[in-house]
């Protein structure tokens, strides 16, 4: 007893005297024993229990709670026993989704950081994306005009391209990674940019080269290096914003029904807007972007993480917009197509109808200011076996049956009239 109490010390001074050389050595946030935890949301009183978690420290809504759908949420160590105790007097039946979660983030991405090669076996640091792009530019100049959009609060350049095959071709915008640990946005865009140029696919083709396409694969550039360097599930901007937190959710920031439902007004909350519509950087420099090519573009597109979702405009209420039947019927024949390569099944629909209110997102916007009429927002894989953490192994596939369904998309829209010429239904 007295020698295992002595083993003990030991190892606790062991571990105390390398976790203070890891602090200095490693600023990294570590997620050891972390769990997530998947749990359905049964009634009004398990949804006031789980949305009060929200900004609780050591409780991270992943997925936030839904009435008859399910909650992703993570808790630390600490919490555990705390969180097993409150559900237990209610209803709820979590399901244990990962026991550890920094395994999943050791574990995602081996293939990374190998240095210089830009490839979609692994997820990369911001630079190797952009020298991708560059590169685009220098090999295909005729068709591929490097576009800087906007900037970062710490003073990144918001890089992105415009391919076009034919001058006045209309116009389909592309965004991507604007929440930083989505990584696989930015991977599933530059797969589709990349297919764009070279696939040899007839309809991969004359989608190609009907469209003018303006794509940005990461709008977020210091949240998403800051996923790569500190902090794995960083969500928002970098920016300081109260309270010794930092950064607010750059799409809860955009000004359209600003803050009207789903955010926070804590500065320290993943899903806080800002004190101000357009308050960071990065929305404000990307929306005056926006707003020069408005006349050129009829369609949106937005790619976040995870949910297997394909959502329609508005999030910040259920009114629906004045083609949400055409937007539907396209939407279904996308995800139909995209089901049909690996079985992956996406609902299609209203944003507050399928998830829940969030006001203030960057397709709300371009849609309300500008009436762009073909606005989607990807979810894209998972469900929440992996949630944010997909292992790089599933950009590949992930990516082709997003591109299926971008295809059936456009073939869709174009039945209905949209963007298939410059005239009437170029525009609602
Ligand atoms: C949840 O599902 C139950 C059973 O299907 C249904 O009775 C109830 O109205 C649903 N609640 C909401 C808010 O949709
Ligand atoms: C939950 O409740 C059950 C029975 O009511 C009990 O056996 C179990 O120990 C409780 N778990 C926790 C973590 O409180
Ligand atoms: C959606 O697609 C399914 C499968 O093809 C079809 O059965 C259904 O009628 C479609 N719904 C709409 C509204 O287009
Ligand atoms: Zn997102």
């Amino acid at each position: 007893m007295e020698s295992s109490c002595t083993m003990q010390a030991v190892f606790l001074h062991l571990l105390l005297l390398f976790g203070n050389i890891d602090a200095t050595d490693d600023e990294r946030k570590r997620y050891d024993g972390y769990r997530l935890y998947k749990v359905f949301v049964p009634d009004d009183e398990s949804l006031e229990l789980l949305t009060n978690m929200q900004d609780d420290d050591g409780y991270h809504l992943w997925l936030r709670p839904m009435i008859n759908g399910t909650a992703d949420v993570m808790i630390s160590p600490a919490r555990i026993q705390e969180f097993m105790q409150k559900v237990n007097t209610t209803k709820l039946e979590p399901e244990l989704m990962m026991d550890n979660v920094q395994k999943y983030i050791d574990d995602e991405n081996p293939r990374g950081n190998v240095r210089g090669a830009f490839d979609w076996l692994g997820y990369h640091r911001l630079n190797t994306i952009y020298s991708w792009l560059d590169s685009l530019v220098t090999q295909h100049p005729e068709i591929v005009k490097p576009i800087i959009g906007g900037s970062s609060y710490e003073g990144r350049r918001i890089k992105g391209v415009k391919l076009s095959y034919k001058e006045g071709n209309p116009g389909i915008f592309i965004e991507g990674g604007i929440h930083a640990r989505e990584w696989i946005s930015p991977a599933v865009v530059t797969y589709i940019l990349n297919e764009l140029i070279l696939s040899d696919d007839s309809r991969v083709r004359y989608m190609a080269e009907s469209y003018d396409w303006y794509i940005f694969p990461v709008f977020n550039p210091d949240g998403y290096e800051y996923t790569h360097t500190t902090n794995r599930l960083w969500r928002k901007t970098r920016r300081p914003t109260g309270r010794g937190c930092y950064g607010a959710d750059p799409n809860r920031n955009w000004n359209f029904h600003w803050a009207e439902g789903g955010v926070s007004r804590n500065p320290c909350s993943e899903i806080y807007p800002g004190d101000k519509p357009f308050s960071e950087t990065e929305t404000r420099t990307m929306s005056q972007y926006i707003d020069s090519i408005q006349t050129k573009i009829f369609s949106y597109v937005a790619f976040h993480s995870y949910s297997q979702l394909l959502l329609i405009p508005y999030g910040h209420s259920n009114k629906r917009v004045s083609n949400y039947d055409d937007l539907f019927q396209i939407g279904n024949y996308s995800i139909n197509a995209l089901s049909q390569r690996y079985g992956t099944r996406y609902k299609v629909g209203n944003i507050v109808d399928i998830i829940y209110v969030a006001s203030g997102g960057s397709m709300d916007w371009v849609r309300g200011t500008y009436n762009i009429p073909v606005t989607y927002t990807y979810e894209l894989r998972d469900k929440g076996r992996y949630g944010f953490i997909l292992p790089a192994s599933q950009i590949i596939p992930t990516a082709k049956e997003t591109l299926d369904s971008l295809v059936a998309m456009f073939e869709q829209a174009a039945k209905l009239g949209y963007g298939s010429s410059m005239t009437a239904q170029f525009r609602l």
